[in-house]
């Protein structure tokens, strides 16, 4: 008689994203009148770039004709996108990162949960707290925790390294030394950002202690400070202990297309084991490729048309990112991020948790956004809402709260 995987059983119901989208649903079907705003789970609202949709219909074109269709993609995704990112998002930022250190995938939501499959079980793991789940959660079903700890509200086994506003949301090296970490920024989902002096300070500790860092820099496009460094391997000796997660998902919209990519770089060893190899190993094994047209809309993304006009969809989000922060902290709100990223982290009024401000949000101004707890118990207190909406809907939504 087959068994289950019981690690699945430590994990809540649901994914917080489909527990929130099951609330709304809920909600409008009782009232179908009312008109909600989506400012909870961070998907674009604006179209493709048109040169990514003149890329997409070209190779739709390409493959309707014998000579130029194209069946499976190479392992790693194809060398004229490889090519482009290796040098557009590292080499001319100083970054040694060659072609065939990049591997293309679909998204980097995936990648993000896969890449633990590489990694041994005993590795002790480190995650921000508040966290993207997808790390906490795919660690619990790979067996690398206890169970779920209803006192501490976090999983036993896991090291959870407190952002707080004490420490402006950018943790401090955990008590018990990692053996692989977790780190993201610019943030999600508190916005913040590290600058390049404080992320070097990671790096030297991950090569000190033989840890693995996993950085997973999606929302870099949305940078603004100069100071803050739009990749890991800006810093020095990155390439011996970080793998780097990326996303065409923010920076272009690509969140219903896919397309995201991973870094592991050749000097990255266990031993004398390369990851790079492990990873390939894995990929080519697992995975047969991101569409060619999706990979042909990526590469439109580097060309100068397409770097203008995917800085102005961020610069259009960015604008609403100004707009949350400007519209909450007027209104007295404790407000941070959306400086160096689409989203906005507020304090909930009074000693309301998140989930009510949830439920108080939707319910009185029709206002979906993530209750802070959803991303860990020090989430509590808080809520984020993202900047990814369209600019009307901002400002009425910001509108709508600040009359509640
Ligand atoms: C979020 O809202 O945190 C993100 O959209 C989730 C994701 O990118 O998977």
């Amino acid at each position: 008689m087959f068994t289950i995987n019981e690690n699945y059983l430590k994990l809540p119901g649901s994914y917080l994203f489909s527990d929130i989208a099951k609330k709304i649903a809920a909600y409008q079907q009782e009232n179908p009148e009312k008109e909600i705003i989506r400012l909870g789970i961070g998907d674009v609202t604006q179209p493709l770039a048109p040169v990514i949709i003149q890329a997409l219909h070209s190779a739709v074109e390409e493959m309707a004709h014998g000579e130029t269709f194209h069946g499976y993609a190479p392992d790693k995704g194809y060398g004229f996108l490889r090519e482009a990112i290796a040098k557009n998002d590292f080499q001319d930022r100083g970054c040694r990162i060659d072609a065939d250190e990049i591997f293309v995938s679909d998204g980097a939501k995936c990648d993000s949960g896969n890449i633990q499959e590489i990694l041994a079980l005993n590795n002790k793991i480190a995650v921000c707290d508040p966290v993207y789940p997808v790390y906490v959660d795919t660690n619990v079903m790979a067996g690398r925790t206890g169970g779920y700890n209803p006192k501490t509200q976090n999983f036993d086994g896991m090291i959870y390294m407190p952002c707080t506003a004490q420490n402006g949301f950018v943790p401090e090296f955990p008590k018990e030394t990692p053996d692989v970490l977790y780190l993201c920024f610019p943030n999600n989902p508190t916005g913040a950002a590290v600058t390049k002096a404080q992320l070097q300070e990671w790096v030297d500790y991950a090569n000190r202690n033989g840890i693995l860092i996993i950085y997973d820099a999606a929302y870099e496009a949305y940078i603004t400070q100069e100071e803050v460094p739009h990749s890991i391997y800006e810093c020095e000796g990155a390439q011996t202990c970080a793998i780097e997660l990326r996303s065409f998902s923010k920076n272009a919209g690509f969140t219903g297309v896919r397309l995201g990519y991973t870094v592991v770089p050749k000097e990255l060893k266990s031993g004398e084991i390369s990851l790079n190899a492990l990873w390939a190993r894995r990929h080519g094994t697992k995975y047969n490729g991101a569409p060619y047209i999706v990979q042909k809309a990526g590469a439109a993304v580097y060309t100068e048309e397409g770097k203008a006009q995917v800085k102005e969809q961020v610069a259009y989000y960015m604008r609403n990112a100004h707009a949350i922060y400007n519209g909450l902290k007027k209104a007295g709100y404790t407000v941070s991020g959306g400086v160096n990223a689409p989203y906005v982290w507020l304090k909930t009024p009074g000693n309301t948790t998140s989930w009510d401000f949830f439920d108080q949000l939707l319910k009185t101004a029709n206002v979906v956004g993530t209750p802070g707890s959803g991303f860990g118990a020090h989430g509590e207190g808080y809520f984020r809402l993202s900047a990814f909406g369209t600019y009307e809907n901002t400002l009425e939504a910001i509108d709508r709260i600040t009359k509640m």
